[in-house]
């Protein structure tokens, strides 16, 4: 029987910390604000957007929504990223992906000032990444660190495998563990034996998108399962791992839904809030 990890309790925790440091800085003068840019209306973007606006007014940051035709230009999103870019109004910003086709994602990544980067997709940001000198943490990642920690689990001296290498997650997991002095093994869709080198893990981090990729043969007795899989099976939301299978054999794991979902955008607030506290040299 596995500790069920509850990423709803810890990130109501994170954003009652985020709401005291925006109220603190709000007696200074100082307010807190995320332009969060939609472009089209890709139905799971649109509910990604509602939660993340949500989330925001929760604890005191101000939350603009600039929501865009499918059919916008990338010279017209570049302008309003400019526009953002130069507002001092604005401390974070977040382009919600993926963008339509005429749009290239990388080039609108590019064009956000590293400073305002809330999500750390910014090629600048990404370095610090790999170097562990980071201003932001890219927010799927830190947020699985959290919930690894609130469980009294840390990195170092463990065997941790990622299944998935996105820029997004996998990849940034990779380096937040190896920071923690993990021993890390990335793994992807043509990684040959990858039930075998699964069972190595003492923390195992399913990031693929396949839903119930992760089976009870993959995992080690007692080993630490994150989840960061949103998949729909039979109209159910499910991860990318089995949870009926894995719970017993696992020593901790986090379910689908109230798992890594909810630290995500918890640890989005906190980017805004250290872009606040770095726009105004605090
Ligand atoms: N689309 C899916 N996940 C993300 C994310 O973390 N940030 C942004 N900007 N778009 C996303």
């Amino acid at each position: 029987m596995a500790v069920i990890i509850d990423g709803k309790a810890v990130s109501a925790q994170v954003k009652e910390n985020i709401k005291t440091e925006v109220s603190a800085l709000q007696e200074k003068g100082i307010s807190v604000a995320l332009a969060v840019v939609l472009v089209g209306e890709d139905p799971a973007s649109k509910i990604y957007v509602r939660n993340k606006k949500i989330a925001c007014e929760a604890v005191g940051i101000q939350s603009k929504e600039f929501l865009l035709p499918e059919s916008t230009s990338e010279d017209e999103l570049l302008q309003l990223i400019q526009q953002l870019n130069e507002d001092p109004e604005i401390n974070g910003i977040l382009v919600q992906l993926p963008l339509p086709k005429q749009i290239r994602e990388q080039k609108i990544l590019e064009s956000i000032s590293p400073i305002k980067d809330v999500d750390a997709f910014h090629p600048v940001n990404v370095g610090k990444i790999m170097t562990g000198a980071f201003d932001f943490l890219p927010c799927t990642p830190a947020g699985c660190m959290e919930l690894l920690h609130s469980a009294g689990i840390t990195a170092e001296g463990k065997r941790c495998v990622v299944i998935g290498r996105s820029n997004i997650v996998g990849k940034p997991m990779a380096m937040l563990l190896l920071h923690e002095h993990g021993t890390v093994t990335i793994c992807h869709s043509k990684t040959p034996n990858l039930a075998e080198i699964c069972r190595t893990a003492d923390i195992l981090i399913a990031a693929v998108g396949r839903a119930k990729l992760v089976t009870a043969d993959m995992v080690r007795p007692g080993a630490a399962v994150i989840d960061v899989g949103m998949n729909r099976q039979d109209g159910k939301l499910c991860g990318d791992v089995d949870f009926d299978q894995v719970e017993p054999i696992a020593g901790a794991i986090t379910p689908v839904p109230g798992g890594v979902g909810p630290m995500t955008i918890a640890m989005l607030l906190k980017n805004t809030l250290k872009a606040a506290f770095l726009q105004n040299n605090l």
